[in-house]
């Protein structure tokens, strides 16, 4: 697969070495993330035991997705990533979910992108992955495409670094066609927002 691109050139996601020490620096931050997944999985609107389907996006090694599958003991997820080396890394940090995890690889800055993700989903999330497309049009094209995944009665929830004014955005999942549009949390540059499909 192409490499994903990044704008700011930033991150060398395609790089095994890049990615195993991203990873390696990013697990002293696990305990200090828990909160931000936790406002996630409570904003998620299924009872605990629901038998739901999630779909990560930008999901990297899974972290967010592994909490929530211990949230939901139910649950399935699918982590999209454009990263084969982030997927490759995933199914080994991931090795004790199996059958209940899987992974496809997607560049979601290319239209089209959700053509290879087969199936709809309960709940739609995302933890500090989409704004590195950078280029406001491809963020909202992003959010319409990804609410063609979701099931009536799903939601998207996003946990993002907010490059883009967060009022733009939600006015994006609105037009996208989202309902019961929110922003749950706001701090700095991050924040957690999000909708539903009625
Ligand atoms: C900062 S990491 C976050 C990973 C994970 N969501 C987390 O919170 O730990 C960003 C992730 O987005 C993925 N990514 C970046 N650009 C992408 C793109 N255009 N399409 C799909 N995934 C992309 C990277 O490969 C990486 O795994």
């Amino acid at each position: 697969m192409a490499k994903i691109s990044d704008p700011h050139g930033l991150h060398d996601w395609s790089s095994k070495e890049y990615v195993r020490d991203w990873a390696t620096r990013q697990d002293r931050y696990e305990d200090k993330r828990r909160p931000q997944f936790q406002m996630i999985a409570d904003a998620i609107p299924f009872t605990r035991n629901a038998a739901i389907q999630i779909l990560d996006m930008g999901a990297g090694y899974g972290a967010l997705t592994q909490f929530l599958l211990e949230q939901f003991p139910n649950a399935t997820a699918l982590c999209q990533d454009g990263s084969e080396e982030m997927a490759k890394l995933g199914r080994q940090r991931m090795a004790k979910w199996k059958g209940r995890v899987d992974y496809v690889i997607a560049d979601f800055s290319k239209p089209g992108w959700s053509r290879a993700i087969h199936g709809s989903f309960d709940a739609i999330v995302s933890t500090i992955a989409i704004h590195n497309v950078r280029v406001p049009g491809i963020i909202e094209a992003i959010y319409r495409e990804l609410f063609q995944l979701l099931k009536p009665g799903g939601c998207f929830l996003n946990l993002d670094l907010v490059f883009v004014p967060l009022a733009k955005q939600l006015g994006w999942l609105r037009a996208a066609g989202f309902s019961e549009v929110k922003s749950y949390w706001q701090e700095a540059r991050e924040g957690l927002f999000g909708g539903r499909k009625i």
